[in-house]
């Protein structure tokens, strides 16, 4: 199949022609209008270039070999390490790539059990019966199971914090259930159904009073605002490149120095040891411990070349932008009779995505007569299932905006929801 390409409408905080695709056409010459970003992102030229130049240029195995080529390569993953440390306000030994989000999550949860199972009791990762895990009703899949696996296979007990009926986490609960028991809270920082944007800074400082680690999942964040390690406060934080226009295939896991210094590893192979004997292994400090294998240092380059992109456009501009996109999409949606938002209705402490259902008609209706128009949104539980179940729907409409959407779009969005209410009328 051969995409057609045609020129993109103007109007945007990013320019759109740095985004080939959104010049494809589909569904029989529509233009594309790409309302899933919060699934993932589309790719500018720089990001494309910059991991098909490490392939034509560079390509070789990082930290491994003492020819020019890896050298190279070698160079380029550490840089890209620096990058996005200075993106996020850390520290580059602090920075740990792994292959995603929902694997620097795994990382944290596995290194907590392989604790329990060394036995090390004085470890700040210890847990065991009687601790408890707390996380909320409004994660994704990625920031749920991990930590229920964990609860399994270690004795300990899993608590969750409810969602108000708006979309907020109920703080008065959150309070309740920490307690001195808590060894570790995961939280989102924004949700990816609601949009909601938790209060990170103030749960980190109460959830440390109480002795507990603190994980923040930044998947959805970390593209749409800017975000300092220091002023959040978490132990970790982690996310994906591909939802921030970088490449698929690689994430990140922030901790802080000290405490990866104390985690064991997860996976073991070559590129995280010291000393190998047929007996026994020692391993490097973080944060090469965690970074079994050959390094994913193209995909590395890719994330680099999409820090560059943002950090260009600037994250304060970003965050504005999407504000301004939720306010007019929120407005123009809560006029249309029959659309019922979930999450937040007002742009307070909220990000760029909006999940909604449409009265008496299945999410997946709607979103195929979308589809059809060429407006692409998601459908479905958006892997946090027992949030739909919160909510009393079974699935819901997401459209979630980034930086090359445009205020046309919404407009085709709502003009795309009147055409499904008058289909299925
Ligand atoms: N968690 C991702 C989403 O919200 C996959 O679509």
């Amino acid at each position: 199949m051969h995409p057609v390409f045609a020129p993109t409408r103007p109007g945007a905080l990013a320019d759109r022609d740095d985004f080939p695709i959104l010049g494809r056409q589909i569904r029989d010459g529509k233009s594309l209008v790409y309302l899933d970003s919060a699934a993932t992102s589309q790719k500018p030229w720089a990001v494309l270039d910059a991991e098909r130049d490490f392939y034509l240029l560079h390509n070789a195995a990082a930290h491994r070999g003492a020819h020019q080529l890896a050298e190279e390569a070698t160079e380029l993953y550490e840089e890209a390490r620096g990058a996005v440390a200075h993106f996020i306000g850390g520290h580059d030994r602090e920075v740990v790539f792994t292959r995603s989000a929902t694997e620097a999550i795994n990382l944290v949860a596995y290194a907590m059990s392989n604790t329990a199972a060394l036995g090390d009791t004085r470890s700040p990762f210890h847990i065991g019966p009687g601790d408890e895990i707390l996380v909320t009703q409004m994660e994704h899949h990625a920031n749920l199971v991990p930590w229920q696996q964990l609860a399994l296979r270690t004795g300990a007990t899993l608590r969750w914090v409810p969602v108000t009926p708006d979309g907020r986490l109920d703080e008065s609960a959150f309070d309740a259930l920490l307690t001195g028991r808590t060894r570790l809270l995961a939280v989102t920082h924004q949700s990816n159904v609601l949009g909601t944007i938790n209060p990170i800074t103030d749960l980190t400082r109460k959830a440390h009073a109480a002795g507990a680690l603190v994980l923040v999942d930044g998947a959805q964040s970390v593209a749409h605002q800017p975000v300092d390690m220091a002023a959040l406060g978490a132990d970790f934080f982690v996310f994906s490149a591909h939802k921030m226009l970088g490449p698929n295939g690689i994430g990140v896991l922030w901790g802080r120095r000290h405490l990866l210094e104390q985690m064991p590893p997860v996976m073991t192979g070559g590129s995280m040891i010291e000393t190998v004997r047929m007996d026994h292994t020692t391993f490097l400090p973080p944060p090469q411990r965690f970074e079994a294998g050959v390094p994913m240092a193209p995909q590395a380059t890719g994330l680099a070349a999409a820090i560059s992109y943002l950090t260009a456009l600037g994250m304060a501009s970003v965050h504005q932008y999407e504000a301004a996109l939720t306010t007019l999409a929120l407005e123009r949606l809560t006029a249309l009779d029959g659309v019922r938002i979930i999450g937040p209705r007002d742009g307070h402490q909220r990000g760029a995505t909006l999940s909604f259902t449409v009265d008496g008609i299945h999410p997946h209706d709607v979103g195929q007569v979308l589809d059809d128009r060429g407006i692409a949104v998601r459908t479905g539980h958006h892997c946090a299932r027992p949030l739909c179940e919160r909510f009393g729907i079974p699935a819901s409409i997401r459209a979630s905006f980034y930086v090359y959407n445009t205020t046309d779009e919404i407009d085709e969005l709502a003009d795309g929801i009147t055409q499904a209410q008058r289909f299925f009328a």
